[in-house]
């Protein structure tokens, strides 16, 4: 299949590739979405086959209006309200039970459904011309999120029918996942709406285990897209949990040439192996920026081992720790202080 490069004046034409039942990849503000319509089950099949994502992993509808929501979920209540109040349009999205207008395809099964007002006008642009969109992150299963067209064109060019470019995505991390179809809202997935705003907004807001750890086997996953291995760059990354001083006397010793450092900014003229930067320390609005184009810069570079400096659980530095951690599959050595 030839996959069309269409530029924001061609957006009716991503629109009628989206109403005729195929796969535009649009921007978002957080990451590149692989976009169609979410009320067409058809439609929503082709995503998981351009994607090869496995099919019980549920999709986030992504809306335009406000008033779209109502026919999504069975109830929209006040804590939703609130939020959505707070946050969107923005980078967070809220799973609810779900409508019958909701094709099994998008649900993945489950009885409910995760809604998304995105920030980004190109995207609220394509959404108002055709209908709610049904959008996983635009990347192959497994690897890291699309931040820019480059990425998306790397992993979807020749599986999709159109990508609509629109620069570089601000966020650079996914949508803050949370449920209220449970007992107490739970956080599922951080990112650029942090826990700490959330509770401001509406109190008490659980942290899922799978945030920070890994699921026990056996265990059900809240999000089924914890179930799986994430992020990862081909590179093998390995969390170094210590001090600086720790962290720089480990990686100096790696000396083969095909192993980098992930590390901030401030540490760079003490590393003497490759390096690359993920932003200033404590600056995690930069880091989750970058955090995916470093990941795939490694693999552009040919490093075999990335040893990365364990990131803050403050703020979005939370959504940046969940997913190097991830991209590690939990790997991490402790050094000695
Ligand atoms: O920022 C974002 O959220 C991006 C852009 C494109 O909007 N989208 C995105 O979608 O990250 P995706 O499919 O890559 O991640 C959605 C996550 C998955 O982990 C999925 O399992 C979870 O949300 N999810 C979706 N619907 C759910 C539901 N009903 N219940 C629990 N988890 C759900
Ligand atoms: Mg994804």
């Amino acid at each position: 299949m030839k996959t069309l490069l269409l530029q924001e004046e061609q957006i009716e034409q991503a629109a009628e590739i989206i109403r005729n039942g195929g796969l535009v990849a649009m921007p978002t503000e957080t990451v590149y979405g692989l976009a169609a319509d979410a009320t067409n089950g058809k439609a929503v099949a082709k995503i998981f086959q351009a994607k090869g994502r496995p099919m019980d992993n549920p999709l986030i509808v992504h809306i335009s209006e406000l008033s779209q929501v109502r026919e999504l979920v069975r109830e929209f209540p006040e804590k939703a309200q609130k939020l959505a109040q707070a946050f969107w349009p923005g980078p967070l999205t809220i799973i609810l039970p779900k409508s019958d207008k909701i094709p099994d395809e998008v649900s993945a099964g489950l009885d409910t459904v995760a809604v998304r007002f995105p920030s980004h006008p190109i995207a609220r642009k394509l959404i108002s011309l055709s209908s709610p969109l049904a959008a996983p992150s635009a990347n192959l299963s497994g690897s890291p999120s699309p931040t820019t067209l480059r990425h998306v064109q790397k992993d979807m060019d020749g599986r999709i029918d159109a990508i609509l470019d629109g620069g570089e995505c601000s966020v650079g991390v996914e949508s803050t996942v949370i449920t209220l179809a449970t007992e107490k809202p739970r956080l599922l997935r951080p990112g650029g709406i942090t826990l700490e705003q959330l509770r401001a907004v509406i109190g008490e807001v659980l942290l899922d285990d799978a945030v920070l750890h890994p699921l026990k086997s056996g265990a059900q996953a809240s999000s089924p897209g914890m179930k799986y291995k994430h992020y990862s760059p081909k590179a093998d990354v390995i969390l170094l949990k210590g001090t600086e001083d720790a962290f720089l006397r480990f990686v100096n010793q790696k000396t083969d040439g095909k192993t980098a450092a992930l590390c901030y900014r401030e540490e760079t003229e003490r590393i003497q192996i490759p390096y690359l930067v993920l932003g200033g320390k404590g600056d995690y609005e930069t880091q989750a920026n970058r955090l995916f184009s470093v990941l795939r810069e490694a693999d552009e570079k040919g490093y075999e081992t990335v040893y990365a400096h364990c990131p803050e659980t403050e703020g979005v530095g939370l959504a940046v720790y969940n997913r190097i951690i991830r991209a590690a599959g939990f790997e991490v050595i402790g050094l000695e202080k």
